[in-house]
């Protein structure tokens, strides 16, 4: 009858890139200047769970609804998902996060992902991960590597209209199990520059963005890839932490620069140096998103040395740190 609500639920996790995305060679598609590679974190610390429905008794306006905020509704946005116009009813999403969206973490990767899969399971659409992937990617580039688990990558492509512009699983969690990724929430304020912003900014302006795009990331690319096959902690950590770096060198090379990294940021930098000359051996890898918070690659028999360490050096109330948010995550694969 026209009183039925149709209704689909899911969940995505958030993903961590390890080789940036940064640079769109096309805006509206959001196809990428360089193919990146993340690691996808449990759910059970950070993930996005959203519903989907629609009803013939709702008002006429799809809605959208964002960690109980009513949010406004792009049409273009909407336009990409999965199919809609088979349904002429009205579609209502709500979303919800069970971490904090202003702590800057990547919620648009999970929260795009989320919302392309409840579409798509609402309208029963028989869509792989790889296909959802390329309909995420329209939402938030990142938001295509979060359809899957374990070790992600996301191939530029090489086509105009971006249908080979899609993510990749290069290795399951099973892989690699002893991986883990301690979060540090540096600062919970807005960040600096929107991403989007921000990328184009540095595409336009920086003579070194060119260099990465082409003559870096091609190389770290096949290296990580392999450190993944091989289980190598050290060459993982050293292109995941170099690629951090030359990414943020890419934002300061923009005009005007762009800074993401704080003091905060640098004191941890310099710490997990600090720890992993100490140690004799690396057991501990930073990354940076378009914001100060850090992301900390360790292996689980390494927990006690690098979060603690960590936990006590920057915690100690001189550091600058905010804290509290502290998290170490196991990595899964995602449903
Ligand atoms: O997907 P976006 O538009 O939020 O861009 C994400 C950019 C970085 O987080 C800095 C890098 C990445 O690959 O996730």
């Amino acid at each position: 009858s026209n009183q039925s609500v149709y209704r689909a639920t899911t969940t995505a996790p958030v993903n961590i890139a390890v080789i940036k995305y940064w640079g769109k060679r096309d805006v509206t598609l959001n196809l990428p200047t360089n193919s990146s590679l993340s690691v996808t974190l449990s759910q059970r610390s950070l993930r996005t769970l959203t519903t989907a429905s629609c009803s013939a008794n709702y008002p006429a306006e799809d809605t959208l609804n964002l960690n109980g905020q009513p949010q406004e509704i792009h049409p273009s946005r909407m336009a990409m998902l999965p199919s809609p116009k088979l349904s002429t009813l009205p579609l209502r999403i709500v979303s919800e996060n069970n971490f904090p969206t202003a702590a800057g973490l990547a919620s648009s990767a999970a929260g795009f992902a989320a919302l392309v899969r409840a579409v798509a399971d609402l309208y029963s659409l028989p869509q792989s991960a790889r296909e959802l992937s390329r309909i995420a990617r329209q939402g938030s580039g990142s938001a295509c590597r979060s359809l899957m688990g374990g070790y992600v990558a996301w191939r530029t492509g090489e086509l105009a209209d971006g249908s080979d512009s899609l993510a990749e699983e290069v290795a399951p969690a099973a892989h690699w199990p002893e991986m883990r990724a301690l979060i540090l929430v540096v600062s919970a304020e807005k960040k600096d520059v929107p991403s989007t912003e921000g990328m184009q900014t540095t595409v336009h302006t920086s003579d070194l963005f060119d260099h990465r795009a082409k003559n870096v990331v091609p190389e770290r690319m096949a290296a990580i890839e392999a450190a993944i096959q091989a289980r190598d902690f050290h060459k993982f950590a050293e292109i995941t932490m170099r690629d951090s770096n030359t990414f943020h060198a890419t934002c300061l090379d923009s005009w005007p620069p762009i800074f993401y990294m704080n003091d905060v940021s640098r004191a941890a930098v310099r710490l997990v140096h600090d720890i992993n000359r100490a140690v004799g051996r690396t057991v501990a890898a930073y990354t940076f998103d378009a914001g100060p918070n850090a992301v900390i690659y360790y292996e689980e028999k390494d927990e006690a040395l690098v979060a603690g360490t960590v936990k006590a050096i920057l915690g100690a109330s001189a550091s600058g740190w905010e804290g509290p948010f502290y998290e170490k995550l196991a990595n899964v694969t995602a449903p």
